[in-house]
């Protein structure tokens, strides 16, 4: 049977997108993602190939329900793309508590026990790959982002951590680290979207804001057989981002 792969935040961006190529190349695909319309719309367009599994990452049941589902449906798990992730946006002491909390939830606590959960499973593959989805931001600090961006620091440290731990079980463990890039997810923090994309695409040397086909080409190059001996790794995948501004280089 073929490969079985859990994307989170599949109904769209770089989610949907990593999930089409999966497919594409074969895989099995349960998509997670809090609504279900755009989860049955982005699963019609697979050819047959999904499930789809609709809930809030960030609960903390959600983890283990996402792996008995996916097991009950196909019987194995391969890959884990964990994607999924929310962002909010201001000065240090604009955020709650609750935000806070809803961060770790979402960003980090979902990955870390999706992972856990699947642990049995992926030890049972021939050919387990987990692929986080940082940000640029996890390693560019960047007034505003701070909250969000640490969340992405702490899923970087945990791509190596676990690459390392589970390394003893062909597990491999690989980040991709994308800089901006047009999806819906900029409307959930900006008011001011054409401002957002001119002050984004301005930190970019190769001089463009990111496609999502940019994102999901390196996500199943990390998933592909083909990176059998890769594992531990951030890719950076952001038109050059973390070089920095030439203005900001100084010298
Ligand atoms: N776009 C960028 O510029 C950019 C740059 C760097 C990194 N990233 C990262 O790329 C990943 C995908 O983002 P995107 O840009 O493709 O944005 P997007 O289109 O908004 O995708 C995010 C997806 O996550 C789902 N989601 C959000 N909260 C969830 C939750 N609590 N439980 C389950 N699913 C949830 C959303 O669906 P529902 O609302 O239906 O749940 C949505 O489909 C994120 O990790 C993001 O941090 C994006």
């Amino acid at each position: 049977m073929s490969r079985v792969a859990i994307v989170t935040g599949a109904g769209s961006g770089i989610g949907a997108a990593a999930a089409r190529r999966l497919a594409a190349h074969g895989l099995e695909l349960v998509l997670v993602g809090r609504r279900a319309d755009p989860l049955e719309a982005v699963c019609a367009s697979l050819g047959g190939r999904g499930a789809t599994i609709a809930l809030d990452i960030g609960e903390p049941d959600a983890p283990a329900r996402v792996i008995e589902e996916t097991l009950a449906r196909f019987g194995r798990i391969d890959v884990i793309v964990n994607n999924a992730a929310m962002i909010e946006t201001g000065p240090l002491e604009s955020f709650s508590r609750d935000s806070f909390e809803r961060h770790y939830a979402v960003n980090v606590a979902g990955p870390f026990f999706l992972v856990a959960a699947a642990l049995p499973s992926l030890r049972e593959s021939d050919d387990a790959a987990v692929v986080n989805i940082s940000s640029s931001v996890g390693s560019i600090p960047k007034p505003g982002n701070m909250l969000y961006g640490s969340t992405k620091a702490a899923l970087e440290y945990l791509t190596r951590a676990w690459a390392y731990e589970l390394a003893a079980d062909r597990i491999r463990v690989n980040c991709v680290a994308p800089g901006p890039v047009d999806t819906p997810i900029h409307a959930t923090y900006s008011d001011d979207l054409a401002a957002t994309y001119a002050d984004l695409a301005r930190r970019i040397p190769l001089g463009r804001m990111g496609h999502v086909d940019d994102i999901a080409a390196w996500v199943w190059f990390l998933v592909a057989p083909e990176s059998r001996w890769t594992t531990g790794n951030v890719i950076h995948v952001d038109g050059g981002q973390v070089l920095g501004l030439p203005e900001a280089a100084g010298g």
